[in-house]
C-alpha cells in the first residue's frame, strides 16, 4: 500500500506497547501524523513521553504494535530486511544525543561508514566524506580520532555522517542535550541551515526554544499521545 503523496512520513493509528502480559506499557498511543518534504518538525514532551520511541518508529529501528508507518511512500511493515537497511542507510540520517561515533576511528572514517555500506568506490566515498565534513565546518579535523574531539565537534561529525548519503530525512534526538548552550546553538543553526538550504525534512526532539521559530510543525507528546 502506497502512502498518499505528498507526505514523506506518515503514521496511521500507530501504537507501541512495550512488555508482555501484565507488564504492558503503552509508550505510543494512536498517533496519526503527516510530514511533508522539507518540513521542520520539532517534538517536545517530558521525559518518558515517547519522543525517542516515535523517532525509532519513523527510522524503522523499532516497529509499531499496531498501525502503519510510511516513509517515502513505503509501508515499513512490508519491507524485507534488505529493503529496510537500504531505506535506513539511504533515506534516513539519525543524530543521537550521545553522538554514537566510533571512538578509535578518525572523523573521516566515521563519516565514511555509511558510504562503505552503500558500496561507493573508495575514491568517491572519500570525496563525499570530505565534502560532508566541510559542510559542518570540520574539514581540518578529518584525521583526528573521534575520541579526542570536543562534544560540539563530535556532534558535527555525527551530523556529517548522517547527511553524507544525502538522505531526504534527518532525525535528531536531543542532539544538543550534552552540549553547552553556545555550542548547542551552533548545532541548532546547522540543522536549520540543512533544512533551509538543502530542503531536508527534519524531525528534531529538543527543548531549545531558540530553534522553535524554524519549525513548520510543533508536536507535543504526553504519555504517548499527541497533544
Ligand atoms: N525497550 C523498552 N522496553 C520497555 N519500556 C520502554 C522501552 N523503551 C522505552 N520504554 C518506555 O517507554 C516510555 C517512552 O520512552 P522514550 O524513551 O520514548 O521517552 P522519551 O520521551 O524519549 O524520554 P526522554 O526525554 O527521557 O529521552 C518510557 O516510559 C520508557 O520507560
Ligand atoms: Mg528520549
Amino acid at each position: 500500500m502506497l502512502s498518499t503523496f505528498p507526505h514523506i512520513v506518515e503514521l496511521r493509528g500507530v501504537k507501541k506497547i512495550f512488555g508482555k502480559d501484565t507488564g504492558q506499557f503503552p509508550a505510543i498511543c494512536d498517533i496519526n501524523l503527516q510530514i511533508a518534504p522539507g518540513d521542520f518538525v520539532i517534538v517536545t514532551g517530558k521525559s518518558g513521553a515517547g519522543k525517542t520511541t516515535l523517532l525509532n518508529l519513523i527510522a524503522g529501528l523499532d516497529f509499531p504494535s499496531s498501525g502503519t508507518v510510511f516513509v517515502s511512500g513505503k509501508n515499513l511493515n512490508e519491507l524485507s530486511d534488505d529493503e529496510l537497511s537500504r531505506l535506513r542507510n539511504g533515506t534516513i540520517g539519525f543524530v543521537f544525543q550521545t553522538f554514537h561515533l566510533q571512538p578509535q576511528l578518525t572523523a573521516l572514517e566515521n563519516v565514511l561508514l555509511p558510504l562503505i555500506l552503500a558500496n561507493y568506490s573508495p575514491a568517491e566515498a572519500c570525496e563525499k566524506a570530505f565534502e560532508a565534513l566541510a559542510k559542518v565546518g570540520l574539514r581540518e579535523k578529518a584525521d583526528a580520532k573521534a575520541e579526542v574531539l570536543s562534544g560540539g565537534q563530535s556532534q558535527r561529525v555525527a551530523i556529517a555522517r548522517a547527511i553524507v548519503n544525502d538522505p531526504a530525512i534527518l532525525l535528531a534526538d536531543e542532539p544538543t542535550g550534552n552540549l553547552d548552550e553556545i555550542t548547542g546553538n551552533d548545532i541548532m543553526q546547522l540543522l536549520v541551515q540543512i533544512n533551509k538550504t538543502r530542503g531536508k525534512t527534519i524531525v528534531l526532539v529538543t527543548h531549545d526554544r531558540s530553534v522553535f521559530s524554524a519549525a513548520t510543525q510543533m508536536l507535543k507528546l504526553d504519555a504517548g499521545r499527541l497533544v
